[in-house]
C-alpha cells in the first residue's frame, strides 16, 4: 500500500462500512471516467501501456482483439457496467462487467461485506444485486458507440436470477447471454457465487451442459440478427469456485473440450473457511488458484483460454498465474487493500518485463 493511500484507508475507508466505502469509491471512479479531460490526463500518466493497442510488449491476443495488458478487473466490482472508462483509466488491461442477471435484483439483506483485515481479504454474500441485463446492454451500447470505448476489452459474466427455480436456470442464463452478447468480448457463465441458493450445484456437468448450449446458441442467435454483432461468435467461458474437487475441475475441463467452450475464468470467492457467512477472497485464495489453473491447463491442453483470479496482489502473483497456465488474469479484493493505482503498477511492471512469463499469447 504506498502511504497516501495507506493514510486514507486506515483514516476514512477502514472506519466505513464496506460497502458503503465500495459505492463511495465506485462512484468516485465512475464520475472520472465520464470527464474526457481528467480522464485522458489520468490514463496517460497512470497507464502508458493501455495506448499501445496494437500489441506492446506484455499484451496478449484473444478473443480476435489485443488486450494491452494481461491483468484486468474481475467481476462483482461493476455490476452494471456503469464504470467501465473510469476503471480502464485506472489501468486495468480488460474489465469484466457484473454479474448480471436477466431480472433486477436487489441482492441479499445487508450487511453483505465485510473486511477480513488480518489477511487483506473480503467475505462477502451480495446475491447478485443488480440492474438487470437489459441495463447493462444499455451501459455497454453507450459504451460502444465511441471509439475509445470500442477499444476497450470488456467481459460480460451473467448468473442466475434468484427468482428463477434451477429447472429453468437454462433460459434465464440464455435472456442475458441475448442481450449482451453483441456488445461484449466475452461472456463468462458464473456458477460458483457462493450467495445464491443452488447455484454452485450448476456446476455439476449435467447440470451445466443444458445451460452452456442454451447460452452459445442465445449468443449466436443474436449477433446474427443484432447489426453491431454482424454474425460475429462470442467467446464463452465458464467461471468456477476454488471449492470444486479436482475430480470435478476436470469434469468441467471436460465439458469444455466436449462443447467447443471458450474457456474458464477460475476462481471465485471460497466457502471454505470459519469466518461467517458468504465466499472469502484475497490473498487466502492464490495458493489454491493457481494449483486450479494449473490442473485446468493441463487437461484442457493448449487451446481453451484460461482467466486466473483469486489472491493476486502484486505482479510477481499475475506471474505464477501466468506460468501455471492462465493466459490473462484479474483481481478484486486488493484494490481495497492498495488503492486506486493498484492495476497500474502491476501493468507497468508486466509489460516492463514481458517475455518473462511462459504464455504462448503474449506478444
Ligand atoms: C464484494 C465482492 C463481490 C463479488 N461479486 C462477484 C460477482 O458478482 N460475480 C463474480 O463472478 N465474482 C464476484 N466476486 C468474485 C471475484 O470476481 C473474484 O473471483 C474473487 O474475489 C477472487 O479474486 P480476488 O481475490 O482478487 O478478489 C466478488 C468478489 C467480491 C470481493
Amino acid at each position: 500500500m504506498s502511504w497516501p493511500y495507506s493514510l486514507l484507508f486506515n483514516g476514512a475507508f477502514r472506519r466505513m462500512d464496506p460497502e458503503r466505502a465500495h459505492e463511495l469509491a465506485f462512484s468516485m471512479i465512475e464520475r472520472a471516467g465520464k470527464m474526457p479531460v481528467l480522464r485522458d490526463i489520468v490514463q496517460g500518466a497512470v497507464a502508458p501501456y493501455l495506448g499501445q493497442r496494437a500489441g506492446g510488449p506484455g499484451s496478449v491476443r484473444l478473443f480476435g482483439r489485443v488486450v494491452p495488458a494481461p491483468f484486468g478487473l474481475a467481476g462483482g466490482f461493476d455490476k452494471n457496467a456503469r464504470a467501465v472508462r473510469g476503471l480502464t483509466m485506472l489501468g486495468f488491461g480488460f474489465v469484466e462487467i457484473g454479474t448480471v442477471t436477466a431480472r433486477p435484483q436487489p441482492g441479499n439483506e445487508k450487511p453483505r461485506m465485510w473486511r477480513e483485515l488480518d489477511v487483506r481479504g473480503v467475505r462477502n454474500r451480495m446475491g447478485f444485486n443488480n440492474e438487470g441485463a437489459a441495463a447493462a446492454a444499455d451501459q455497454l451500447r453507450a459504451l460502444r458507440r465511441t471509439a475509445a470505448g470500442r477499444a476497450i476489452v470488456v467481459g460480460a459474466n451473467i448468473g442466475k436470477s434468484k427468482v428463477t427455480p434451477p429447472e429453468d436456470a437454462a433460459a434465464d442464463y440464455a435472456t442475458s447471454a441475448r442481450l449482451l452478447a453483441p456488445w461484449a468480448d466475452y461472456l463468462v457463465v458464473n456458477v460458483s457465487s457462493p450467495n445464491t441458493p443452488g447455484l454452485r450445484d450448476l456446476q455439476a456437468t449435467e447440470s451445466l451442459r443444458p445451460i452452456l448450449q442454451a447460452v452459445r446458441a442465445a449468443a449466436d442467435e443474436a449477433n446474427a440478427t443484432v447489426s453491431t454483432g454482424a454474425g460475429r461468435r462470442v467467446p464463452l467461458l465458464v467461471k468456477i469456485a476454488p471449492d470444486l474437487a479436482d475430480a470435478d475441475v476436470d469434469a468441467v475441463a471436460d465439458l469444455v473440450l466436449e462443447l467447443g467452450l471458450d474457456g474458464v475464468v477460475a476462481v471465485n470467492t471460497t466457502i471454505g473457511h470459519d469466518r461467517g457467512p458468504g465466499g472469502l477472497s484475497g490473498p487466502p485464495l492464490l495458493g489454491r488458484g493457481i494449483e486450479v489453473v494449473a490442473r485446468l491447463r493441463k487437461r484442457l491442453g493448449t487451446g481453451p483460454v484460461i482467466i486466473g483470479v483469486g489472491g493476486i496482489t502484486r505482479a510477481d502473483d499475475v506471474r505464477a498465474y501466468l506460468r501455471a497456465g492462465a493466459d490473462l488474469t484479474q483481481g478484486y479484493t486488493s484494490f481495497v487493500y492498495e488503492g486506486p493505482l493498484w492495476a497500474s503498477r502491476i501493468n507497468r511492471a508486466l509489460t516492463r518485463s514481458a517475455g518473462s512469463t511462459a504464455s504462448g499469447r503474449l506478444e
